[in-house]
């Protein structure tokens, strides 16, 4: 029977054997998966785990340092790299959605690999791809309707990096991965942390990407997010963000009539992400977020909720 504390006695050996004394980088996302797999890491070869923390821009509200914070707390070894004007220029101009992944994964592997000529003897890429990630991105078995996001965490760096991948969470789902580290003593903090894809506020923001929109999304979400952690709802479901439509509705405000944005929040049960229900959240709740964001997000004039649940529709909007 598969059990964390037995999964983490051999993966941990396995991972002595297969590294001896060489060095791997591994690139932390503040997720749950990249986490547990550093810990595993660090526990097998210490000081010859080198993370990198990269922030492109995307991520939620001050989720930048509170992370980087939190990481230094675990004792692994992070460097930050702030690189949210390289990933926003890049990304300037962009509205499809597969374009944008690709940049966004692009930018990323430069900044990577920028990093990691600094670290010596570096010779493996450590990643926290679970099993889901895995079928998500190589089953393109449902003819031309169905499309497969590309993640970027899944099919290592190009050749020139010449890292060899070390995977240690490739068989596990995510319930799996939180038991894992659970049982390594991962605070909750870490575990129960919901599920946020790699390309961030980037595929939530419909549309072309500006530093203007990243900020307006990142109140919302912050405001979305507090609000169900200060009424005990956030472990109630498995992931919530909210997404800036590149819609603008009529509003008024005082005597005067508004053309702001559109957000929709989301936010679904799941047990991997694989399919998931739309969570139903108390209408008061409801009421009094759409309020909050109303009155204090300058430029959003309008919140809707998405009732859909996968299938047919996906978690993220893009
Ligand atoms: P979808 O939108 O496909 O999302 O229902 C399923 C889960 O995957 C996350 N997701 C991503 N994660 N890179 C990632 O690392 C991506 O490009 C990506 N796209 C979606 C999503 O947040 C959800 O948890």
């Amino acid at each position: 029977d598969w059990t964390p504390d037995a999964f983490v006695e051999t993966t941990v050996a396995e991972l002595k054997e297969k590294l001896g004394d060489e060095s791997v980088i591994l690139a932390l996302s503040g997720g749950v998966d990249s986490t547990v797999a550093a810990m595993l890491l660090h526990k097998a070869i210490g000081k010859n785990l080198y993370c990198i923390f990269v922030d492109n821009g995307l991520l939620r509200k001050n989720e930048f340092t509170n992370v980087l914070k939190q990481y230094e707390t675990l004792g692994l070894n992070v460097t930050g790299v702030d690189a949210g004007e390289k990933f926003i220029s890049a990304l300037a101009g962009v509205t499809d959605p597969e374009k944008k992944r690709k940049i966004i994964g692009n930018a990323f592997v430069e900044v990577f690999d920028e990093e990691s000529h600094k670290v010596e003897n570096a010779k493996w890429l450590g990643q926290g791809t679970i099993y889901p990630d895995v079928i998500e991105s190589v089953s393109v078995t449902g003819g031309p309707s169905q499309t497969i996001k590309s993640h970027h965490n899944v099919g290592g760096l190009p050749d020139y990096m010449k890292l060899k991948v070390v995977e240690p969470l490739k068989l596990l789902f995510k319930d799996e991965v939180r038991r894992v580290g659970r049982s390594m003593g991962l605070e909750d903090k870490f575990i129960s942390r919901h599920p946020f894809p790699g390309p961030g506020l980037g595929i939530r923001i419909l549309g072309d990407i500006t530093a203007e929109k990243v900020r307006i999304l990142q109140e919302v979400d912050d405001i979305f997010i507090s609000g169900l952690k200060e009424d005990g709802l956030y472990d109630e479901v498995w992931q919530a963000g909210a997404m800036l439509l590149p819609v603008q509705s009529v509003g008024v405000m005082g005597d005067e009539r508004t053309y702001e944005s559109v957000v929709a929040l989301r936010a679904v049960g799941s047990t991997d992400g694989m399919t998931a229900d739309w969570s139903h959240l108390p209408y008061e709740f409801l009421a009094k977020t759409s309020n909050k964001i109303i009155n204090n997000v300058k430029g959003v004039n309008r919140v809707v909720y998405d009732v859909s649940s996968k299938p047919p529709a996906t978690i993220e909007w893009e």
